[in-house]
């Protein structure tokens, strides 16, 4: 039987989702939005991109959630984008109502699905997410630590000339400005960036990586960033479904590790079938701990503003 992915919310991170996770024929897909005709015209678009590409994928728009029955995966997607001059939490309010829905009505159709989350403010989303549908843990997953880490390893590519293949960057803490490139970690084949790099230089990369949503957001004017999100999902999503235990920064929630409990925070996991099967803990220098730990005050204040505004 193939594999059944749903992605709620239609806008332009998932319908490009769906594009990413069509061209890779993984799974069929069912588009679903609030707004009338909209994913049923993306989804008869995309579908009929798909002889040209040669991929067979079954595609479904739809303002019903019926057809995501059975699915494997759920992607949440729904929610407002930042406008210039926001922050992610800026989106606290609105977006917690949307994807309460969108828990509500898939949970009850997909028991047995895993949920990544895209929406923001992320990791509240994605706390959100797991409260609402009950499910464990490993069961939801939140999107943020591939993207960040590949806008810094486009950066070092754009400034070193080198393969973003060889370019391995890890980005963690909270999807927020606090986010926290591990530089001492990150690496060109091998070679640490604090080698090849002169301070400096580094320096501007990790601060242009933090800022990296808002850099797209101020030049779109409208809407946030969606290629590069949207390729990050596709990627958790094949790990899972092709149970790759492949080991990416994501959004998981803490139990202990960073001496973190109870938020959802960024960090390496480990994807598979089941969803994330460990969390990788990294040995920090006091610098980054420093770091972790700011980060982490941002991520709990949102976390606590969530909880005074939902009963969970
Ligand atoms: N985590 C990340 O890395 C990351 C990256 C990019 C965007 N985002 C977030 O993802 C969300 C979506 O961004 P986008 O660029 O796709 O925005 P978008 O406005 O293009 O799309 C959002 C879609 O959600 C739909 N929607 C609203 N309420 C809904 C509901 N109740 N049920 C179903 N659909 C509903 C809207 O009609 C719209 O089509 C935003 O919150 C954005 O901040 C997160």
């Amino acid at each position: 039987m193939k594999n059944k992915v749903s992605i709620i919310g239609a806008g332009m991170t998932g319908s490009t989702t769906a594009h990413w996770l069509a061209e890779r024929e993984i799974a069929d897909l069912v588009l679903v939005d609030v707004v009338e005709g909209m994913p049923q015209g993306k989804a008869l678009d995309l579908q009929q991109a798909l002889p040209v590409v040669g991929k067979d994928v079954k595609i479904i728009g739809t303002n019903d959630y019926e057809a995501t029955a059975g699915s494997d995966i759920i992607v949440i997607t729904a929610g407002l984008p930042r406008k210039p001059g926001m922050s992610r939490d800026d989106l606290l309010t609105a977006n917690a109502e949307i994807v309460r829905k969108a828990t509500e009505e898939t949970i009850k159709r997909s028991p047995e699905a895993i949920y990544v989350v895209l929406t923001n403010p992320l990791d509240v989303m994605a706390f959100l997410t797991m409260k609402l549908s009950k499910l464990p843990p490993e069961r939801v997953i939140g999107q943020a630590g591939i993207l960040d880490s590949a806008r810094m390893r486009a950066f070092v590519g754009m400034e070193l000339g080198v393969s973003v293949e060889n370019i391995h960057c890890y980005v963690l803490g909270g999807h927020g400005d606090e986010m926290v490139p591990l530089t001492r970690h990150s690496n060109v084949a091998g070679v640490p960036l604090r080698e090849i790099l002169p301070a400096d230089r580094l320096e501007s990369i990790v601060n242009r990586t933090r800022k990296g949503g808002g850099e797209i957001v101020s030049l779109l004017k409208t809407g946030s960033a969606y290629y590069a999100p949207s390729a990050a999902v596709a990627q958790m999503v094949e790990a899972i479904l092709k149970d790759k235990h492949l080991a990416v920064p994501a959004s998981a929630y803490m139990r202990g590790e960073y001496g973190l409990n109870g938020i959802f925070f960024g960090a390496t996991v480990q994807l598979g079938r089941q969803g994330i099967e460990k969390i990788i803990v990294y040995k920090l220098d006091e610098s980054e701990a420093d770091a972790l730990e700011k980060s982490a005050e941002a991520v709990w204040q949102t976390t606590e503003a969530l909880q005074a505004l939902v009963k969970i």
